[in-house]
């Protein structure tokens, strides 16, 4: 016994002398505490919301039937006719005449024979149901020569079980919506809706939906509370929708109109998604937009969750990777036109034009939206002359909206170059960068703006992320590499931001089944969620975004790489907290002492929040959501000093409060 105790502790003093072996002891690092620099913007961490991925419709709109009004390009994607002859007792009809956005609808007829008769919806990738959970089913249905079919429900899971039942029986009349809830008997990620048709006659029917009880403040026909509940935890600064390419279109035609977004959902015409057609390795046919997630709905979830609206609007030309089709000078006055009345309908008293369709969709009092930007990632001459035709048209309506333009795709180059230069000449406001590179281009660039123009426009960070490979593959993984480099980068963002003013990690959302480009900050299933290693570090810069920068140094210079260290420091004027953010990259453990040097009196307890892996592949998953996730510890100061042992591989963000 005493053996072992021995060989035990001989052991672990091995270990601890072996790991004070490779500690390398840096100068110290020192925060100018009572020397508040540039203020930090309310919307310096914000997120970037687009339909990609099965974001909206399969993702966060908690709708679960597809193709829900029979539009997409072939009507009966997602349906499965549940009979001996799928021709018999089934037509698609077209009432386009009467019904322009939502035309086509399925007539039933039966004959009364025996033989079951029905529909099965597949879901997106199947469908999420809780056992115990109410499901609300509804249908558009008419009984115009009062039939006597009746509609038998059935959830059933992906073993084949039925997990949930209702009936519903449409009366004589024209077109009604009826509905009927279904409790789930079992769980199921997989699990699919089939409508059976008893009796005899003929019933139309249409926008047949359903949808859980569980959603983000039990709203009918409202979003994902899982998904929105992480969003709501990173408290951004604002959210900018719909995207992204989205915005844009393959072509004019399909570029996102908000003004078909909004309304009743019935009304809201189903358009193809333009990822479904984006990448021939990730084509995804069944994806389509049913805008039961619109415009109002943005602006809903950004005012829920405490975030500034940044809609982005086509500015008349349609994604330059695609068709690059252009709306002549002469024809941009519809484009216009929806930027001005998407103010009124943002903010326009109850009264006004559009302000009145926001009320009737249950918001009187106007949304405040300060900003909007015009167009995505265009590039060109041909984009900075319809960009000024916008600035003149809006600015000279609504001077007080903040308009915010772009540089493109890419951070440097010819396109970026002369868009910058034309953009400091016509004095923009904010101009939005983004940048998709590798996790060494993220270290490499995290003085990026230290040298940027104080005296012109101001950066919207809009699109970022670290790819483990290079583009568009598929193989890109939100590891831990990525993601330790993006919090280095972003102690270059916050170090600036008297510069940067608004900053998102991008795509945003999805779906483990559906996706279409990696990576992403957040993934799920139909059931799960989880927030990335990436998600994390948003979370850390977001949830502590302080409201003054600081001068954090090391011999006298900021910390942006030197040994593989990069810092940033921020006061916080409401909990009087002074927050440090400290990245290790390298494989070596630091004992850092810091300094934390101003008139101030400090309280000698403070709190550290590290996130940190010895795998720079590791990432987290459904099965390991929280494999790479915050830790908490406490530290105390001896008056004005800090020991910290930064391990490798480490985010940290310390917290030191102002004493009383
Ligand atoms: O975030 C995915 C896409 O990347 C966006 O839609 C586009 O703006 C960018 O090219």
């Amino acid at each position: 016994m005493k053996r072992n105790i021995l060989f035990f502790v001989l052991f672990y003093v091995g270990i601890v002398l072996s790991d004070q072996a490779l500690a390398q002891t840096g100068n110290p690092i020192v925060v100018r505490i009572d020397q508040p620099t540039s203020d930090i913007q309310s919307t310096m961490w914000g997120i970037f919301f687009e339909d990609i991925n099965l974001a909206a419709d399969g993702g966060i709109y908690a709708e679960l039937v597809k193709n829900r009004s029979f539009e997409f390009a072939k009507p009966l994607m997602g349906w499965k006719i549940l009979k001996k002859d799928p021709t018999e007792g089934l037509l698609i009809l077209n009432r386009s005449a009467t019904n322009e956005a939502n035309p086509r609808f399925v007539r039933i007829a039966r004959n009364g024979t025996d033989e079951k008769f029905g529909l099965e919806n597949e879901g997106f990738r199947g469908m999420g149901i809780k056992k115990g959970m109410s499901y609300h089913f509804s249908v558009l249905a008419r009984n115009a020569e009062e039939s006597l079919l009746k509609l038998r429900l059935e959830l059933v899971s992906e073993k084949g079980e039925i997990i949930g039942t209702a009936n519903l029986a449409p009366e004589k009349g024209d077109w009604k919506r009826y509905s009927a809830d279904i409790t789930a008997t079992a769980t199921d990620s997989k699990s699919k809706l089939d409508i059976w048709f008893e009796g005899s006659g003929a019933l139309d029917i249409d926008m047949i939906s359903l949808f859980p009880d569980d959603t983000w403040k039990n709203r009918p026909g409202g979003l994902r509370a899982d998904l929105v509940q992480l969003l709501a935890d990173l408290k951004p600064g604002f959210v900018r929708f719909p995207g992204g390419c989205i915005v844009e279109g393959f072509e004019l035609a399909t570029r996102y109109q908000w003004k078909n977004t909004i309304g009743n959902i019935d009304a809201r015409k189903t358009m193809i998604n333009r990822w479904n057609t984006e990448f021939k390795h990730r084509l995804t046919p069944d994806y389509y937009q049913s805008f039961g997630m619109g415009f109002f709905e943005y602006f809903l979830l950004a005012e829920d969750i405490g975030a500034e609206p940044l809609p982005i609007l086509s500015c008349g030309m349609a994604c330059q990777y695609n068709s690059a089709e252009v709306a002549p000078m002469d024809q941009l006055g519809p484009y216009i036109q929806d930027a001005l009345d998407l103010v009124e309908f943002a903010n326009g008293a109850a009264d006004t034009g559009w302000g009145k369709i926001r009320a009737s969709m249950g918001h009187p009092a106007p949304f405040n939206m300060k900003m909007m930007g015009i167009g995505n990632e265009q590039w060109g001459a041909q984009y900075i002359e319809r960009y000024e035709a916008f600035v003149k048209a809006i600015k000279s309506k609504y001077p007080e909206i903040k308009l915010v333009t772009g540089t493109g795709p890419s951070p440097n180059g010819k396109f970026f170059d002369y868009a910058s230069k034309e953009l400091k000449r016509l004095q923009a406001e904010v101009v939005d960068e983004h940048y998709y590179a590798s996790p060494e281009w993220f270290l490499q660039n995290a003085t990026r703006y230290d040298h940027y123009d104080r005296n012109s426009y101001k950066i919207f960070a809009g699109e970022y992320a670290a790819q483990s490979k290079s583009g568009a593959n598929p193989d890109n993984k939100n590891n831990w590499r990525c993601a330790i480099a993006e919090a280095a980068f972003m102690t270059g963002l916050e170090r600036n931001a008297d510069v940067v003013h608004l900053c998102s990690y991008a795509p945003l959302l999805a779906h483990v089944d559906g996706w279409q480009w990696t990576p992403d900050l957040i993934w799920f299933d139909n059931l799960k969620s989880f927030g990335t290693a990436n998600y994390y570090v948003q979370k850390m810069f977001s949830n502590n975004r302080g409201t003054n920068g600081l001068s954090v140094t090391q011999d006298n210079q900021p910390l942006t790489g030197k040994d593989g260290i990069y810092a940033s420091a921020v006061f916080d004027s409401s909990s009087g907290e002074i927050i440090l953010k400290l990245v290790n990259t390298t494989g070596n453990t630091w004992n850092q002492r810091i300094i934390l040097d101003g008139k101030k009196g400090l309280n000698p307890k403070a709190f550290r929040t590290v996130l940190e892996s010895g795998d720079p592949e590791a990432v987290n998953s459904l099965e390991r959501p929280l494999l790479i996730s915050p830790a908490n510890q406490v530290i105390y100061l001896t008056r004005k000093t800090m020991k910290v042992i930064l391990t490798p591989s480490s985010f940290s963000v310390i917290k030191i409060k102002l004493a009383r």
